[in-house]
């Protein structure tokens, strides 16, 4: 596939002159194709972890805040617009410790169980397999399970997926639809563990390759339904892990034994840097040095990909393995006064920018990238959705994915681009970052981010193989990176019209605001 070819000039050119915005220079080539972008590089995670399942998704039915059996209507509308395409479900370290018979049947019965990872909570299991069903359609997506093969059984794992997925005249299928579903559900993508190498049992990668093989063999395709494989993939740049599981996963790959369809890479993005730092950093009160730290884990991501790729094109040329992101984000620390084991963080336009690199950085890696998952989709972590009781409000990041959702299923396009650095403390990054597509319409959308926090620059675009007649797209922006939106206050961040776009012919210029987002359609 076509490649997406970027050059940083030198950072001596970031400063530009009184009165002059810095340049970048983009050929779009419209006639060059590469791979299609996977909608699933939108997917969302959910975990029972603070109030992302309860309270945020989760409300009971007879809950005086508008539900459609127990699940938020105002919730799933917003998710609904976003054209979530998979959700991630029930962890996490939460799935290494469910048990999906505790959450099946009359709800007033069900056991309790403590959350042992998140909180120390007790856990209801009110919100269990038929709930997270109802949700996905709700909301018109696919559902991603993550069994558990940490403290689970085989057996476990593999009746769970007999109880979703078969139409036979069974025990479990029975069970099933005594408990109102009488189809079975589709249920296609299907992990094997979650962080095996950390809170999902602390496995050598040899171990978990053994334990991988045996629980693989009893999940069963049946009738109407195979699973899309999934196995516990290396935490941020443990090469090592990806290596043993290509080695030892993919190469006994037979039509009897399956292999595996997608490797889970996780990495997150600390505001300090590194995960042995005392405090992770606010997601508010911060200063430029965490702000650069921050888009920084972008390109770490960039980085990170690129070389598991290369270990995974080594072994797989063919690309029939993918890599699945299905852990990414900004991890701050929690919002004070709030209960650390929650995860609870605002959400700021510095989130929305990493937001933006990252999803441009799976794009250009949508050859491999097949399906991504942003933690958390409410209330945990990066999320889109902040609520308090009955309100609700929508985060910068909500509003990067819904801007980017013309991507989805579009074909990439390749193409150069040079921009100045943005640096900082003597280090630097390229201050533009852009993405391009095709949509089955013919529409070209171009994704641009401007990292730099207080110079505009001015992006020359050439389209080659682009006959364009109109230009037009928001922009996403805010009085400061660390701008956020508020119950009071839920429309500071958010995408307006934008007028900065101008062609001619075949030349686009687009005159990109300070740390802004700009989605660009081209007809
Ligand atoms: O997303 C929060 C936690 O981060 C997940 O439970 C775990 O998989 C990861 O360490």
């Amino acid at each position: 596939m076509k490649v997406i070819r970027q050059t940083f000039v030198a950072l001596a050119l970031a400063s530009p002159l009184a009165g002059f915005a810095a340049t970048a220079t983009l050929t779009l080539h419209a006639d060059q194709p590469g791979a299609t972008i996977n909608r699933n590089i939108y997917g969302q995670f959910t975990e029972h972890l603070g109030h992302c399942i309860y309270g945020g998704i989760w409300v009971e039915p007879d809950s005086p805040i508008p539900n459609t059996r127990g699940i938020r209507n105002d919730v799933v509308a917003a998710l609904r617009a976003l054209r979530v395409p998979v959700v991630r479900w029930p962890g996490g370290c939460f799935a290494e410790e469910y048990h999906w018979r505790d959450g099946i049947g009359s709800r007033d019965k069900r056991p309790a169980m403590i959350n042992t990872n998140w909180g120390g909570v007790v856990e209801n299991n009110h919100f269990g397999t038929h709930e997270f069903m109802d949700f996905c359609e709700q909301v018109g997506c696919e559902p991603y399970i993550c069994g558990n093969l940490g403290s689970g059984t085989v057996q476990e794992l593999s009746n769970w997926i007999e109880y979703m997925t078969s139409d036979a005249n069974s025990p479990l299928a029975n069970e099933r639809r005594a408990n109102g579903r009488d189809k079975p559900w589709k249920v296609k993508y299907f992990a094997f563990g979650n962080e095996s190498w950390g809170c999902g049992g602390n496995m050598r990668p040899e171990y978990y390759v053994d334990q991988y093989r045996k629980f693989s063999a009893f999940a069963k395709d049946y009738p109407g339904n195979t699973l899309y494989r999934v196995a516990c993939g290396p935490n941020d740049a443990n090469y090592r892990w990806t290596q043993v599981l290509m080695n030892d996963i993919h190469a006994m790959y037979s039509d009897t034994a399956p292999g595996m369809d997608g490797l889970a890479l996780h990495s997150y993005t600390l505001p300090v840097g590194h995960w042995e730092n005392v405090g992770k950093g606010s997601a508010t009160a911060f200063g430029e040095d965490q702000y650069f730290n921050c888009l920084n884990g972008a390109a770490t991501m960039d980085e990170l990909v690129t070389k598991h790729v290369a270990i995974m094109d080594r072994a797989d040329p063919k690309k029939t393995v993918s890599l699945v992101v299905d852990e990414w984000g900004v991890w701050t620390d929690s919002e004070p006064g709030t209960n650390p084991g929650f995860l609870y963080q605002q959400n700021s336009l510095r989130d929305a920018m990493v937001a933006a690199l990252t999803l441009n950085v799976f794009q250009k890696h949508a050859d491999r990238v097949s399906m991504a998952n942003i933690a958390q989709m409410v209330n945990v972590l990066q999320a889109m959705i902040l609520t308090d009781g009955p309100k609700m409000l929508l985060t910068p990041t909500y509003h990067v994915f819904e801007m980017y959702k013309v991507h989805q299923d579009a074909t990439l396009l390749a193409i150069d681009l040079s921009a100045p650095g943005y640096g900082y403390a003597g280090k630097s990054l390229p201050a533009v970052s852009a993405s391009a597509s095709r949509d089955a319409a013919g529409k070209v959308h171009v994704s641009l981010v401007n990292v730099d926090p207080k110079e505009p620059i001015t992006l020359n675009c050439r389209l080659a193989g682009l006959a364009a007649h109109s230009v037009s797209g928001r922009v996403l922006t805010a009085p400061a990176v660390n701008s956020v939106n508020t119950f009071d206050a839920p429309h500071t961040v958010e995408p307006v019209a934008f007028s900065g776009a101008k062609l001619s012919g075949n030349a686009l210029t687009v005159d990109l605001p300070a740390k802004s987002i700009v989605v660009l359609e081209l007809e």
